[in-house]
């Protein structure tokens, strides 16, 4: 394992269930972090909780290319390098196709899609020019097996899979390193928006899933997991 002390690491959707255990964590390995979210007040209190300067905080709505900008600005602010892009931000749209509207489907595409591929171009080139970094997404296990209900939401996920390794085809020259964490069922505040009847003590618990994403972070650049599954135990077939 490598160590994270001292490592420059950008969370976005650090407001959200798995991004706000993953900067504790982080945080606590003595890693430099730096927090984005869409809720400012919210991004504030995992700032104080976590003891995170003020200028390592920059609430952003990942949609909006101004603001994935201006994010971009406030980060080489503070740090020169990125060593890790851990991308926790996103959304779960989930109907049926006779509900699914098309600014539903739009809204996923852009939040779970359009966002991380702004993100990415913000930051891969200071990675390419350090020509080492690590980008960490969360597809999930819907953007690797869909279910019934979840058309936007799987188009959004198998479409960051197909984006990040068509990217990785194009970084083989680099140490940068690409990661697809397929997760299932995490207990979060993700799933109090959706409209299905699901056992949420059945599910991974943030804190799990934040360590998967911890471990990743730790491993050494000799080599690279390219994906990693984590299902709640109830659901391990995939
Ligand atoms: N929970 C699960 O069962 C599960 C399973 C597999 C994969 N995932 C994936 O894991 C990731 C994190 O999920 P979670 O469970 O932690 O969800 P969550 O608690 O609902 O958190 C979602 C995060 O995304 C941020 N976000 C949403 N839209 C945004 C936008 N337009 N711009 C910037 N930030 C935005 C939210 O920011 P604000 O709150 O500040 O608006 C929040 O920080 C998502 O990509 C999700 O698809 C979740």
């Amino acid at each position: 394992m490598e160590t994270i002390k001292g490592k420059n690491i950008l969370v976005a959707g650090a407001t959200g269930g798995i991004g706000s255990h993953t900067v504790k964590l982080l945080v606590s390995g003595g890693a430099n972090v730096f927090i984005t979210g869409r809720n400012k007040e919210k991004l504030g209190q995992i700032g104080v909780e976590n003891k995170i300067p003020e200028e390592r905080m920059f609430a952003a709505d990942l949609c909006n290319s101004t603001q994935v900008e201006l994010l971009k600005q406030a980060y080489f602010q503070v740090f020169q390098t990125i060593d890790v892009l851990v991308n926790t931000s996103g959304i779960g749209i989930i109907k049926p196709l006779e509900q699914l509207s098309e600014p539903d489907f739009l809204q996923s595409l852009n939040t779970n899609l359009v966002a991380s591929f702004l993100l990415v171009k913000a930051f891969l080139p200071a990675m390419k020019e350090a020509k080492t970094g690590l980008i960490i997404n969360i597809p999930g296990v819907l953007g690797k097996v869909p279910m019934a209900g979840a058309a936007a939401y799987s188009a959004s996920k198998y479409g960051l899979v197909g984006m990040m390794q068509s990217i990785r085809e194009e970084l083989k020259r680099t140490n940068i390193r690409i990661t697809n964490l397929f997760m299932g069922g995490v207990n979060t505040p993700f799933w109090d928006v959706i409209d299905l009847r699901v056992q949420k003590d059945k599910m991974i618990n943030t804190e799990e899933a934040a360590k998967a994403i911890w471990f990743l972070c730790q491993q050494p650049v000799s080599g690279v997991v390219s994906e990693m599954v984590l299902q709640p135990f109830n659901h391990q077939a995939i």
